[in-house]
């Protein structure tokens, strides 16, 4: 495809399994973009509360962690990396006992403040490094990035992105893999819900349904709406 002119933000936003983290990350790779994974933000945050002993459940002193995190984003869709005081903590963010816990600090409006400001400025470096980003997330379409020139809303049914996600937690999309999926898919995006806004499409994002999509596909159904909204915004 053509590739569009830059500086260009795509935003995408979408619920847990609707595979925005690959597709993101691929499209990023396609357009030679920055990728930006802010839910690896929250859940860096999360591992450095856990790994201080601080208390989830209590908002100021997780807001006070937020503005000391000593975290660095690369943004390099080829090798995207965490860290945080130095530490690589990629597949640390991972584990079960951050997926579980994560959202109590995602819901928490303090940390949701300076995590978008931190966000932001990473946008805007991104800009600057290499001409534009995909960044993807909750509420990057409505909060984060609300003027990015594409916005887009990745979804899937509850069935595909509960099989999709047993099939990467446990190997298989059988009954008792969905069942022991659940908590990571239904319980954490009804938690999430309750302070951003991305099982619908907010006014002007694009809604891509990726339910009967594999994954190019997916990636190419992305790349279709990028093209399509930067022809007309060009004309
Ligand atoms: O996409 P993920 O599973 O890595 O996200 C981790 C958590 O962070 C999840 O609970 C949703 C939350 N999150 C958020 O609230 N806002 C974002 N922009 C990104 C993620």
């Amino acid at each position: 495809m053509t590739v569009p002119s830059k500086p260009l933000v795509i935003a995408i936003d979408g619920p847990s399994g609707s595979g925005k983290s690959s597709v993101s990350r691929a499209v990023a790779q396609r357009l030679d973009l920055a990728y930006l994974d802010t839910g690896a933000m929250y859940r860096a945050l999360t591992w450095w509360c856990v790994q201080k002993g601080i208390d989830l459940e209590d908002q100021p002193c997780v807001t006070q962690a937020a503005k000391d995190l000593p975290l660095v984003m690369d943004t390099d869709p080829g090798f995207p990396s965490v860290q945080v005081g130095g530490v690589p903590i990629d597949e640390a963010i991972r584990s079960s006992v951050i997926s579980e816990s994560v959202s109590k600090v995602a819901i928490n409006l303090g940390v949701r403040d300076e995590l978008c400001r931190r966000q932001r400025a990473l946008i805007a470096d991104s800009i600057q490094a290499a001409g534009g980003v995909v960044a993807e997330g909750r509420d990057v379409t409505t909060v984060v990035a609300p003027d990015a020139p594409v916005r887009i809303l990745l979804s899937a049914s509850q069935e595909a992105r509960l099989g999709r996600r047993a099939k990467e937690l446990h190997g298989g999309d059988g009954h008792a893999a969905v069942k022991a999926t659940h908590d990571q898919i239904v319980r954490r995006d009804k938690d999430d819900s309750t302070v951003s806004q991305f099982m619908h499409p907010a006014p002007g994002v694009t809604l891509v349904d990726t339910s009967d999509l594999d994954f190019q596909q997916s990636v190419q159904a992305v790349l279709d709406v990028v093209r399509t909204q930067r022809v007309h915004q060009q004309q």
